[in-house]
């Protein structure tokens, strides 16, 4: 697949049929994630691999308090009707780990950067993007309280659960949600 036809192509998935997904694309994506830019080369990144209907249940169940409370707290009035099924469809989490004591010199800036944190996101688009290209689907998932997740994937103190990615094969293909122009995002100097 052209790079340019992933990144265009690629959609959140919400609604993942149940069919398994290769060890051998599984490791395609990971593999990618790990080609990802970090400062400094520190890649400060982990990852777990959870395909057992356990950990499913348990996200989608602590991440349903979450979405009431979050709704409660937002006033957003979408979130508390905002369907997580997917988290239970899903056949394959990964969590992706970052891990703090590893990001670049622009920690101590004046104005410091979280670098563990930008190296992990660079790393989940290129798990995105491995998994649009090998006809997976994806979804970048972030709707969860950190100590949750924590608990559930028993994950060490000293490690920041970035995100979790739900990955697997797509019922019937999103729209693409509207993105704004480039004469409105992007000024040349
Ligand atoms: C940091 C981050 C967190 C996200 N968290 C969630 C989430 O918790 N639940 C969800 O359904 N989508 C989540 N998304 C997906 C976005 O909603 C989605 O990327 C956006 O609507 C654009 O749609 P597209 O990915 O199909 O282009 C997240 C995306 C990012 C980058």
């Amino acid at each position: 697949m052209e790079c340019r036809d992933a990144i265009t192509g690629r959609r959140s998935c919400r609604n993942f049929t149940d069919r398994a997904v290769e060890k051998e694309k599984l490791t395609a994506i990971l593999e990618a994630a790990l080609m990802a830019p970090s400062p400094a080369n520190k890649q400060p990144w982990e990852f777990l691999v959870a395909a057992d209907p356990k950990y499913n249940a348990r996200l989608k169940e602590t991440s349903e308090k979450t979405k009431h409370k979050l709704a409660a707290r937002s006033g957003w009035k979408w979130l508390p009707t905002f369907n997580i099924d997917f988290l239970i469809q899903a056949p394959v989490l990964i969590v992706v780990l970052g891990d703090p004591s590893r990001s670049g010199a622009e920690q101590f800036l004046d104005e410091p950067s979280p670098g563990y944190l930008e190296a992990c996101s660079a790393a989940i688009q290129n798990m995105l993007l491995a998994a649009h290209d090998q006809g997976l689907a994806t979804l970048w998932f972030s709707l969860y309280e950190k100590s949750d997740v924590r608990e559930i994937f028993a994950v060490d103190d000293d490690k920041d659960p970035v995100a979790v990615i739900c990955v697997g094969y797509s019922e019937h293909p999103a729209a693409t949600p509207a993105r704004k122009t480039l004469d409105e995002k992007v000024k040349f100097l």
